[in-house]
């Protein structure tokens, strides 16, 4: 179906890799559709060899796929549409979530470029969440459709970092939380959102996750467990170790992604340009 692009997909769920095309501002519109298609199909696409892309170009490139949001609700960057992710340790994005979900309008697609990537460790990992609402068991999906969700910047550190690994007494680690939460978000959204260009039914929840609207703490982590393991089976996932030039673009719509952090000090630097998106469908529309 491809004509402009080669796909080679990586997993039977989620994640192609595409050849044939060299990123920048000026790739022409039918391409720019065949990799759109590719990436409504795979969930994240990933271009090897893009060492030419600098910081214009892949806000040039982002800027094909949809108007641009500001690089971060929260985080300042000035008046750059570029959010550049120096890890430190606080600021691993090492817990499964779809980007900003705090905001109202979920953006749609992120553009992450590895600016300087480790020797061993810092992959990154994304799920699909279309494929973990599809293999439900009816009652399950009956009971996600109808439930929402609080999603929040002020998420609870303890619960949600996953490898426990960032020192809540490390400066750096203080102001980033400061800063990432400077201006509170709370938001309600439909744990199932109906995508609006594929029509697919998506799981909504990750790392922002508060609570479910209705039932308290306790029975909420109960179910957001029973959702989030099903999303994160590796079945459903995709593991990409970066190169030097390696760009991924995802559809923060319909996947969650995890940094891992297990590249010791190495330093890791992924700059990320966000496509705007809309505020989530439910299933009642
Ligand atoms: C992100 O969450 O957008 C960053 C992913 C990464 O650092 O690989």
């Amino acid at each position: 179906p491809y004509e402009r692009i080669a796909v080679h997909r990586l997993g039977g769920r989620i994640g192609a890799r595409i050849e044939g095309v060299r990123l920048s501002g000026a790739v022409d519109p039918a391409t720019v559709a065949e990799i759109r298609a590719a990436l409504l199909r795979h969930k994240v696409v990933f271009f090897r060899g893009q060492d030419h892309l600098d910081d214009e170009q892949q806000i040039a490139f982002a800027g094909l796929l949809g108007p641009l949001t500001s690089a971060h609700p929260t985080i300042s960057t000035g008046s750059s549409r570029l959010l550049t992710i120096k890890t430190r340790s606080g600021q691993a994005a090492n817990s499964w979530h779809t980007d900003v979900s705090f905001v109202d309008k979920v953006p749609a697609i992120s553009v992450l470029r590895g600016v300087e990537v480790t020797e061993y460790g810092g992959n990154t990992s994304w799920a699909n969440t279309v494929a973990a609402y599809e293999a439900l068991p009816e009652p399950l999906r009956a009971l996600a459709d109808r439930l929402w969700a609080v999603h929040s910047n002020l998420y609870d550190y303890a619960a949600m970092n996953e490898l426990g690994d960032a020192d809540p007494d490390d400066p750096e680690v203080t102001e980033y939380r400061k800063e990432f939460g400077r201006i509170p978000f709370e938001t309600e959204h439909p744990v199932v959102r109906v995508h609006p260009e594929t029509g697919e039914r998506a799981l909504l929840l990750g790392q922002f996750f508060q609570r479910f609207v209705g039932l308290n703490t306790y029975e909420s982590h109960e179910i957001f467990e029973l959702f989030q393991t099903r999303i994160t089976r590796l079945e459903n996932t995709v593991r990409w170790a970066w190169a030097p030039g390696d760009v991924a673009v995802w559809d923060n719509r319909a996947t969650q992604h995890y940094a891992v952090a297990d590249f010791d000090d190495q330093p890791r630097e992924v700059r990320r340009v966000t496509v705007a998106g809309d505020v989530p469908i439910s299933v009642d529309g």
